[in-house]
C-alpha cells in the first residue's frame, strides 16, 4: 500500500486553484490534504478565503480546516486580478456564501504547526499563490525548511515569457521578495511555471465532461472555468484557458506526465522592468548549483483527464 502523502495547499482560489485541492481532496487514497491557507493575491484575501470555503462547502467537504493569511506581500503594495477572474476572484457561478469560517488560527503559524507536528519529510506544500504565507512560515520556524518534505509550486516561466507583465509570472510579480526567500530556503522544490501550464488549455471540448456531469460541482466548475476562457481568449487568442495550478495536484498523483530538469532559479527583486522575473538557469550556464527541478512539459490531454476524473468524484 501506497504511503498517503501529507499536504498543505497554499492559495488564492480563483477556480484554478479550486480544482487543484478539491481534486485533490477527492484522490483519498493518495493524498491527504490536512489544510487549505489562503493568502492575498488574484483577490483580497477576505475573498480567496470566502472563495475557498465556498469551493469546500460545494463538494460537501467538511473535514479540511482552512486559515487565512497574510493580506499583504512582504514589501511592496498588493496587486490583485480581477480582470482575469472577476470581482470575487469566482465570478461565472454564484455559490452560497458559506456557512463555516475560517480558523483562528493565522496561516503562516498553522502552515508551522501543521508541518512541525509530522515527522520529518513527511508533509509537501502546494503552492499555487504569491508565496507570503510560505515566507512567513519559513520566517517564523529556522526548521521549516528541514521539516518539510518539499515544496511543489505553480509559479514562474522559463521560457515562456509574462502573464501580469512583460518578463513576470503573476504569483512570483505579486511577491517576488517572498518567491525570493523561498528558492534560497534550500527546501526541496518543484517548479511548474507557464511554459508547461500553457500546454493544457480547456477548450470548450475538454470543458464538456464538466457541464455533462450533471452534477453541483461539474456544473459549476463548467461555469466558473469558462468565465477565465473569456480573458485568455482575447490575450492569446486561444480557444481556452490554461489550468494552471492544477498542475501541482497532477504532478503529485502522476509525475511521469511531466518532464523538466534541475537548474539554478533565482527572482528578480530590483528591476522595475522585470520585476518577479524567474531566470531560470535551463542551460546551467551560471556555475550557481541548483535549487529546483523546473518541469517545461506535460502531456496536456492526461492531465485534464486526471484531473477532471478525480474532480468529479466529489
Ligand atoms: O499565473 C498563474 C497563477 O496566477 C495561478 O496560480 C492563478 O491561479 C493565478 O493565481
Ligand atoms: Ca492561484
Amino acid at each position: 500500500m501506497q504511503r498517503r502523502r501529507k499536504v498543505i495547499f497554499d492559495t488564492d482560489p480563483s477556480p484554478d486553484d479550486a480544482v487543484a485541492f478539491l481534486s485533490a481532496i477527492a484522490s483519498r487514497e493518495e493524498l491527504e490534504v490536512l489544510a487549505i491557507t489562503t493568502v492575498a493575491g488574484n483577490v483580497p484575501v477576505e475573498l480567496t478565503t470566502c472563495n475557498a470555503l465556498k469551493a469546500l462547502e460545494l463538494a460537501g467537504v467538511t473535514e479540511v480546516p482552512v486559515y487565512a493569511g497574510a493580506s499583504e506581500p512582504l514589501v511592496r503594495r498588493l496587486v490583485t486580478a480581477e480582470h482575469v477572474h472577476g470581482r470575487t476572484g469566482f465570478d461565472g457561478y454564484d455559490l452560497p456564501t458559506p456557512k463555516r469560517q475560517a480558523g483562528t488560527k493565522f496561516a503562516p503559524d498553522a502552515i508551522v504547526e501543521l508541518v512541525m507536528a509530522q515527522p520529518a519529510g513527511s508533509v509537501t506544500l502546494c503552492c499555487l499563490a504569491p508565496l507570503t504565507n510560505v515566507a512567513l512560515a519559513l520566517a517564523r520556524e529556522p526548521k521549516l525548511a528541514e521539516h518539510l518534505e518539499e515544496i511543489v509550486l505553480m509559479g514562474g516561466s522559463c521560457f515562456e515569457g509574462g502573464n501580469i507583465t512583460a518578463a513576470a509570472e503573476f504569483n512570483f510579480f505579486v511577491d517576488p521578495e517572498a518567491a525570493a526567500r523561498v528558492f534560497r530556503s534550500g527546501v526541496p522544490i518543484t517548479m511548474i511555471p507557464l511554459d508547461c501550464t500553457h500546454q493544457a488549455l480547456l477548450t470548450e471540448e475538454r470543458l464538456r465532461v464538466l457541464r455533462e456531469a450533471g452534477t453541483p460541482v461539474g456544473t459549476a466548475f463548467y461555469h466558473l472555468l469558462e468565465f477565465n476562457k473569456r480573458f485568455d481568449r482575447g490575450k492569446y487568442g486561444w480557444e481556452g484557458g490554461p489550468l494552471h495550478d492544477a498542475t501541482v495536484t497532477a504532478f503529485l498523483l502522476q509525475p511521469e506526465l511531466f518532464a523538466g530538469r534541475r537548474v539554478h532559479v533565482g527572482i528578480e527583486c530590483a528591476s522595475t522592468l522585470t520585476l518577479g522575473a524567474s531566470v531560470v538557469d535551463w542551460w546551467s550556464v551560471s556555475g550557481q548549483q541548483a535549487n529546483a527541478t523546473v518541469l517545461r512539459s506535460v502531456d496536456g490531454e492526461g492531465y485534464i483527464q486526471l484531473i477532471f476524473e478525480r474532480l468529479l468524484r466529489l
